[in-house]
């Protein structure tokens, strides 16, 4: 597998110029302040489903079953030696696109033919960093759910290292993020920072 240092952005927002966009775009910004390639790519953009269960994968490495979107990032998603994945909060949970993309990653694990079946990444092992976000509405963490878990569980078992974790809250209307010069200072760092570790 070819990897590159670069950053691949993970936008799960169905609001474009939201403040998930905004936080994104922010990360990747302080990114590229270091030089590294970073690009944000955006899950309403691209039209996929969310994993059948088809089992293809399971001989072909990659998913064959469904031909969608998804096709079209996997290999940047394998070239890619760092990702950051920006989810707001919908209902206590990530949004249903981002659960979907998650879903889609099932295609990189390799399963024994045990009884419940051993498995193993094909995206572990390789020093991949990632850096998960959300933006919130409520300012009890109590709201945000289970948001950050639902990024953080399947990130590390794709062998992925949790490098930084940002929760925002407290931020509805569309934007609005922007006004906020501390959450946008942090998310600078926080991208020149995961671009310095790789
Ligand atoms: C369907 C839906 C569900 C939401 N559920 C929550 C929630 O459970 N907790 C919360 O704090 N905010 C919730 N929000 C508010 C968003 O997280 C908040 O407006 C956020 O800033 C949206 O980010 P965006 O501009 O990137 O889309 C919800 C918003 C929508 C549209």
């Amino acid at each position: 597998m070819n990897i590159s240092k670069k950053i691949m952005g993970i936008g799960a927002s169905p609001r474009a110029n939201g403040n998930s966009d905004i936080l994104l775009k922010q990360i990747l910004k302080g990114a590229k302040a270091e030089k590294v390639d970073a690009a944000a790519f955006f899950l309403r953009d691209y039209d996929f489903k969310s994993c059948i269960g088809c089992e293809r994968c399971r001989k072909e490495k990659i998913c064959t079953g469904l031909k969608d979107g998804m096709t079209l990032l996997y290999p940047e998603i394998m070239e890619s030696k760092a990702m950051v994945w920006v989810s707001p909060t919908h209902t206590y949970n990530v949004t249903a696109m981002m659960k979907a993309f998650i879903d889609r990653l099932y295609c990189f694990y390799t399963f024994e033919d045990t009884r419940p079946r051993n498995w193993a990444s094909r995206l572990a092992g390789q020093d991949r960093k990632i850096l998960i976000a959300t933006v919130c509405e409520q300012v009890d963490a109590e709201d945000m759910g289970v948001t950050m878990e639902a990024m953080r569980l399947p990130a590390k078992a794709m062998g992925y290292e949790v490098v930084e974790e940002i929760v925002v809250f407290n931020k509805f209307d569309r934007g609005i993020i922007k006004e906020d010069g501390a959450v946008l200072e942090r998310a600078f760092e926080a991208g020149k920072q995961l671009a310095l570790l790789l």
